[in-house]
């Protein structure tokens, strides 16, 4: 049989474990994995491991931000920058206007994307609102349409949800069979703390870190698993950043509470201290929930380690150093409460994992590769994506793990102006996107059209 590209000699992650073989690619798809394959165009892949394409299932590309603050990156930029972080399916939030449906929001954000994408794209949406339009109507037409989960937040003034309309929204999960997804931080305290901090004139962006301390997540993650356990639905905490927000996760595991639980490059790289740079600098590390501490760090590790984390995203929201600074002189902010939270990651989410996880012997590959993308795609509905395995989507990224580089913003090709990692040294870094069989990164630079096309996902698995 005569394929369309044969991947040779690379170490495959699959599954069931890491084995020398060639994959054998027809129409976008795997059809064979094995030896003595043959194809019309051949890779030969010697030294490189072949892993399942990146799917980072947790982005946030040109979402309002505010008046006057535009993100960093539109669909173009975001998925280049993914390709070139190894990446084949990203899955960005679909944010509404105010007074705008969520329904049309929707549309606006996949006409933005039609023809810009390097990879492929599955919207989540956010509900902010529990109007009846929203729950009644186009929830259910959007989860029909295959936009099968949805994120609460139980902070930021405009789109908190108190716990009775969080109720309201997991019944519509239930009753439509998606996953909710929960910003989990307690606004109240948070608010405490931050008025507090403002009148004693701590106003500098590591107050952004102390004013969002771990009893606040830890508080929320308690109620926000609670909540899921009345309605009686699986639940997704993402960006976990602290160990105690953990332990409040697997109690809830252990009372049969069907929890899943995400973390990100932020909380095992960076702490409090990267926000209490000299001046406003520290506003390029500002991100909620903060990062932490090396305590914290360990405790976050011990968790990837030991399985308690399903998926690794990288929460990319990007800005630019103007706007996370003020917008007409650096530092012409008055206090953090008005930065913009968020920071990019999109490209460096894979590396550093790579290189701080396996590179280092914490995970194994296998690991890695469900961290990473199978689980993404198993828990999100993604069902032709995340495995390497005969009938899947050929998303694949080939590995140098011997090539070690210095994270600098000259190379990414994101649209903020910096990176919170530069000058972070890594091992291991991906040299070749391939998306539905075909190239879209080749040695750091974004090759070929954009090709990517928004994924309608199944019914979430609810097994964690
Ligand atoms: O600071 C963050 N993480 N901004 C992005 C929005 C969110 O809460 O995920
Ligand atoms: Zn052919
Ligand atoms: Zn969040
Ligand atoms: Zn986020």
């Amino acid at each position: 049989m005569q394929h369309d590209l044969v991947i040779r000699n690379a170490r495959v992650v699959t599954s069931g474990g890491v084995s020398l073989c060639s994959i054998g690619i027809t129409g976008g798809q795997i059809e064979a994995l094995g030896t003595h394959l043959d194809g019309e165009e051949v890779i030969d892949a010697r030294g490189l491991i072949a892993m399942p394409g990146g799917i980072d299932s947790h982005v946030h590309i040109s979402q309002p931000s505010g008046p006057g603050i535009e993100m960093a990156d539109d669909f173009a930029s975001a998925t280049r920058a993914a390709a070139c972080g190894g990446n084949t399916t990203v899955m960005p939030f679909c944010l509404p206007e105010d007074g705008q449906s969520l329904r049309d929001a929707v549309t606006a954000y996949l006409a933005k994307a039609e023809g810009q994408c390097l990879t492929d794209v599955s919207l989540h949406l956010i509900v902010k609102s529990v109007d009846p339009v929203t729950l009644g109507q186009d929830l259910p037409a959007l989860i029909a349409q295959g936009m099968t989960s949805f994120k609460v937040f139980m902070t930021y003034q405009g789109m908190r949800l108190t716990d009775a309309e969080i109720l309201q929204v997991m019944d519509v999960a239930r009753e439509q069979g998606a996953l909710t997804m929960v910003h989990a931080e307690n606004e109240d305290a948070i608010e405490f703390l931050r008025d507090k901090a403002e009148r004693d004139g701590r106003t500098q962006p590591v107050h952004h870190a102390r004013t969002r301390p771990v009893p606040v997540e830890r508080e929320a993650t308690h109620r926000a698993t609670t909540l899921a356990e009345v309605a009686d639905v699986p639940v997704m905490i993402v960006h976990v950043s602290n160990g105690a927000a953990l332990d409040e996760i697997q109690r809830a595991r252990a009372r049969g509470v069907r929890v899943f639980a995400e973390t990100c490059p932020q909380y095992i790289t960076l702490t409090a201290d990267d926000l209490d740079r000299a001046g406003f600098e520290g506003a390029k590390w500002v991100c909620s929930p903060p990062p932490r501490d090396t305590d914290e760090q360990a405790a976050i590790w011990a968790g990837l380690e030991q399985g308690a984390f399903d998926v690794f995203s990288s929460d990319h929201c990007p800005f630019r150093f103007a706007d996370k600074a003020g917008k007409d002189a650096p530092g012409a902010r008055t206090s953090f409460r008005n930065i913009p939270n968020g920071i990019p990651g999109i490209e460096t989410r894979l590396p550093i994992l790579f290189s701080e996880g396996v590179t280092k012997g914490r995970i194994s590959l296998e690991r890695f590769a469900t961290l990473t993308a199978t689980n993404n795609a198993r828990i999100y509905g993604l069902e032709s994506k995340g495995s390497i395995a005969i009938g899947k989507d050929a998303d694949i990224v080939l590995w140098d793990p011997s090539l070690t580089r210095r994270i600098s913003q000259d190379d990414l090709h994101h649209g903020s102006d910096y990176t919170p990692w530069e000058g972070f040294e890594v091992t291991g870094w991906p040299v070749r996107t391939i998306l539905r069989g075909q190239t879209t990164m080749l040695n750091g630079a974004p090759v070929g059209n954009p090709d990517g096309r928004h994924i309608a996902r199944t019914k979430p698995d609810a097994t964690p």
